[in-house]
């Protein structure tokens, strides 16, 4: 079985690529993706070396090369996760969000569905739903009405129509699946989680947007990897599945979490200018993924305890990214007071 991952040096994806090579060693597993500033290949030195794994350099929105890749390999399944991923980037820079994640995704269809492809899983985000209020009874489900509030969003919204679009129109083999915030090894630092993580760990101030009181719904990367591939093997066809633990915390709270869980002082804290469209809060209901046989392993106090414990124990990782070209958007994108 050939399963192509697009974003596969990134950090879902990566953790993704692992997780796959090692439980099937019987499938073969291409990575695809084009290293950008958000990926990285030393991730992959445990595997690299494996039977079962390639790595493909390409731009998804290269239509030529994507053409020529899929008719070289006739994958059996492909799990999309190459996007640009941070919300604060698309605020400021959203043209490469449509190129990458809309017309990147609709340029991928085409090559599979060219080869009769047995699924395409589209990996999509809980951001497309818009934003719910402080009512901690809503949630997001599957039948929300898609709603987005960036630039991110909207991309990644636009591409879960357009997936939809060659199910209903071309009968293409596809799942979406919609998962809320992820944590984890190999985490960005320019995200919340890590982001907290490494600046504490450097007694540098951690800047939090506005009040610090907006909601996000955390789940393990390892519970994303397991739910998508429950969705890759047993996902009705043109089904959306969303994904998520039940893990609401507001900002303050993680940021509170991995202080207090490195014993350093909360003096780090500082309020900055809120992002501009800063959704309040997003909460998943999963329960038609549990209906398939999912079941997250971690909640949030065991997952940021491994989660800290990674980065304690992978500075080397981190570091080389926030001495990098990293430093530069830093310190365009926050303002700190003297
Ligand atoms: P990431 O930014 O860490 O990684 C994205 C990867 O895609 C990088 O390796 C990058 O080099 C690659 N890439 C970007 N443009 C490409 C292109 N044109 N061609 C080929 N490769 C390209 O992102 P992530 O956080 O791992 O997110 C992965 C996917 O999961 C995204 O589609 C995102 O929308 C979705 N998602 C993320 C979260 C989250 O909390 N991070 C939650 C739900 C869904
Ligand atoms: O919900 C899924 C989404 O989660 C994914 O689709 C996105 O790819 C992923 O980046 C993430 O988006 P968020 O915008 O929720 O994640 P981020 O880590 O950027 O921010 C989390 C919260 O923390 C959000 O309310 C903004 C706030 N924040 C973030 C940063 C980077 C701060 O207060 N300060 C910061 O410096």
């Amino acid at each position: 079985m050939k399963i192509l991952v697009t974003g596969g040096a990134g950090f879902i994806g990566g953790n993704f690529v692992k997780y796959m090579v090692n439980k099937y060693p019987e499938y073969h597993i291409f990575n695809l993706d084009t290293l950008t500033y958000a990926g990285d290949l030393t991730k992959h030195r445990d595997v690299e070396e494996r039977e079962n794994y390639s790595f493909i350099k390409a731009d998804i929105a290269d239509r030529e090369i994507i053409n020529e890749f899929f008719n070289k390999e006739k994958f059996d399944y492909v799990v999309h996760f190459a996007a640009e991923s941070h919300v604060d980037r698309s605020i400021t820079e959203p043209e490469i969000f449509i190129k990458t994640n809309v017309l990147g995704t609709q340029v991928l269809l085409d090559a599979a569905k060219s080869i009769n492809i047995k699924k395409f899983v589209h990996v999509s985000t809980d951001e497309v739903y818009g934003e719910l209020d402080f009512d901690p009874e809503t949630f997001f489900t599957e039948d929300t009405p898609l709603q987005p509030n960036s630039p991110y969003s909207a991309s990644k919204a636009s591409s879960d129509m357009i997936v939809r679009a060659y199910y209903e129109t071309y009968n293409m083999p596809i799942n979406i699946t919609r998962c809320s915030n992820n944590y984890g090894p190999y985490h960005f630092p320019e995200k919340l989680i890590p982001l907290t993580i490494s600046r504490v760990l450097n007694d540098e101030r951690v800047p939090v947007y506005g009040d610090g009181k907006n909601i996000r719904d955390w789940l393990h990367v390892e519970d994303h990897c397991s739910a998508i591939d429950l969705v890759m093997h047993a996902g009705d066809l043109g089904e959306v599945y969303n994904v998520g633990g039940h893990n609401e915390k507001t900002n303050l709270e993680v940021v509170k979490t991995i202080i207090s869980a490195l014993d350093k002082s909360e003096d780090l804290i500082e309020f900055v200018e809120d992002r501009l469209g800063h959704d309040k809060r997003y909460a998943i209901d999963p329960t038609k993924l549990e209906k398939l046989g999912w079941r997250p392993t971690y909640n949030f106090e065991t997952g940021i305890k491994q989660t800290i414990d990674w980065y304690l124990a992978n500075k080397a990782w981190w570091e080389n990214i926030v001495n990098g070209d990293y430093k530069n958007y830093f310190e365009e994108q926050y303002t700190f007071t003297e």
